[in-house]
Parts: structure tokens; sequence; C-alpha cells
């Protein structure tokens, strides 16, 4: 089962690599699908069928791993990105996103806002009729002062709780915490962003929301491509 479920993110990372063209700006997403479409991208580099690629990671991970093969790497800057190619954590049906499981939502979000073409690549458990169905909501926090950060968020966010490892809290590639917030069966996404965004000592969120141009969902009946 779980090796199905690799072969499946690994559909998803090819149909999405295919769309990327010699000498772009590639935004290169993080996590265990975001992973195939990298290497990927290195293995067509290396092939020569593709040339002038740059990436821009979202993650020391998914930097080291570029940079492992063979895709040279350079950091944000004003510029847009032709293309970004990243997983999810749930996809809605008008393709609004959860993401951040894997702690890198502020890069992620960071990045591929400037991106002309977010295209995001999962297998299909991603998909959800309604954000928060599975997942809970990544809140990445300042460090300082995190536990009044928390108790702000958890009068309209409760249930929650700070992300750890092991006895200590996570911290992300940008020095802060994470709260992992349960959303509410009914709530409207952009009006909670705001929401969110707006209490003292939120740094950023995993909604990303009217980004996503298409999504390549594996599914073991084939690959389907949801378009928003
Ligand atoms: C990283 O912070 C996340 O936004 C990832 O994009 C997300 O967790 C998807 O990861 P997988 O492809 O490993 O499920």
């Amino acid at each position: 089962q779980a090796q199905n479920l690799e072969a499946l993110k690994k559909e998803a990372a090819l149909k999405a690599v295919a769309l990327v063209q010699s000498g772009q700006r590639v935004g290169l997403g993080t996590g265990s699908t975001a992973k195939y479409a990298i290497e990927e991208l290195g293995r067509k580099l290396r092939d020569g069928e593709l040339s002038g690629i740059v990436g821009v990671a979202t993650s020391n991970a998914s930097a080291d791993l570029a940079r492992e093969v063979g895709i040279p790497v350079e950091d944000l800057d004003p510029r847009p990105l032709d293309i970004a190619i990243d997983g999810a954590d749930e996809i809605a049906p008008n393709l609004d996103l959860i993401k951040g499981l894997g702690g890198a939502l502020l890069r992620e979000k960071l990045t591929e806002v400037q991106a002309r073409r977010l295209i995001i690549i999962a297998d299909h458990t991603k998909i959800v009729s309604r954000l928060g169905e599975k997942a809970p909501l990544p809140i990445e926090i300042a460090q300082f002062g995190f536990l009044s950060t928390v108790e702000r968020l958890r009068e309209f966010l409760p249930g929650g709780r700070l992300r750890m490892t092991g006895a200590s809290n996570y911290v992300t590639d940008n020095g802060n915490f994470i709260y992992d917030a349960q959303l509410p069966a009914d709530f409207a996404p952009a009006e909670l962003e705001r929401r969110i965004k707006g209490t003292l000592g939120v740094v950023d969120t995993g909604l990303f929301l009217c980004m996503a141009e298409r999504a390549f969902v594996a599914a073991p009946d084939g690959v389907q491509e949801l378009v928003r």
C-alpha cells in the first residue's frame, strides 16, 4: 500500500515537471511528493532534456536535494518565478490548500506567491470536500511570547496544539514555532486567514487560497488533472 502511494506521488510529479521549459526559474516545493519533482528536474538537466533551469527552494532540505541532483539554486529575489511545483496536505475542490505539515509553509508561500503558475502534486488521499477535514492548519508563530500567541489563537481556534519533535518544540527553517490548529466544520477561508494573520505573534498560515493553477492528483486508476 505505502509503496503504491509512493508510485502515485512520483507519477503526479512527472506530469508537473513535464510543464517546465528550458531557461525557466522554478520554485521547488518541500515534502515527499515535491522530492520526486526535484529529482526528475535534475534528471532532465543531466540528460539534456532541459537546460538553463534555476531553482528557488522552499526549504533547506529541498535546496540540499536540488544541489545534490544538479539543479543550480538561487535565493528568492523580487523577480517572478515561471512555475512552482509543490505538494499539499489538503486540496479543496476549488484548489484552495492546506500546506505546512512538513513545516515549510512560510518559505513556500513567499516563493509560490511569486510564481506565474503554481502546480500542485499529490496522491488522491489529499483531496477533501472542505479544508480541515483531515489535516490541522499549521500556523507559524514567533518564538518570543509564543504562549501568549497560542492563547490569542485559542480564543477562536481552540483544540489545537504546539507542534513538538520529541520533548522539544518543533522549530521551522526560520526559527519559529508552529501551532497546529483544528479548523471548525464551517468557516470562510479568506476571513479566517485575515483573522489569524491579524493575531499578534503570527508569522503566516498554511492556508494557500486562490494560489494553485492546477493539481495533478494520482489515484490507482490514473492521474487526474484539476484546474482552478
Ligand atoms: C511542507 O511544509 C508542506 O506544505 C508540504 O507541501 C506538504 O506537507 C506535502 O508533503 P507530502 O508530499 O510529503 O505529503
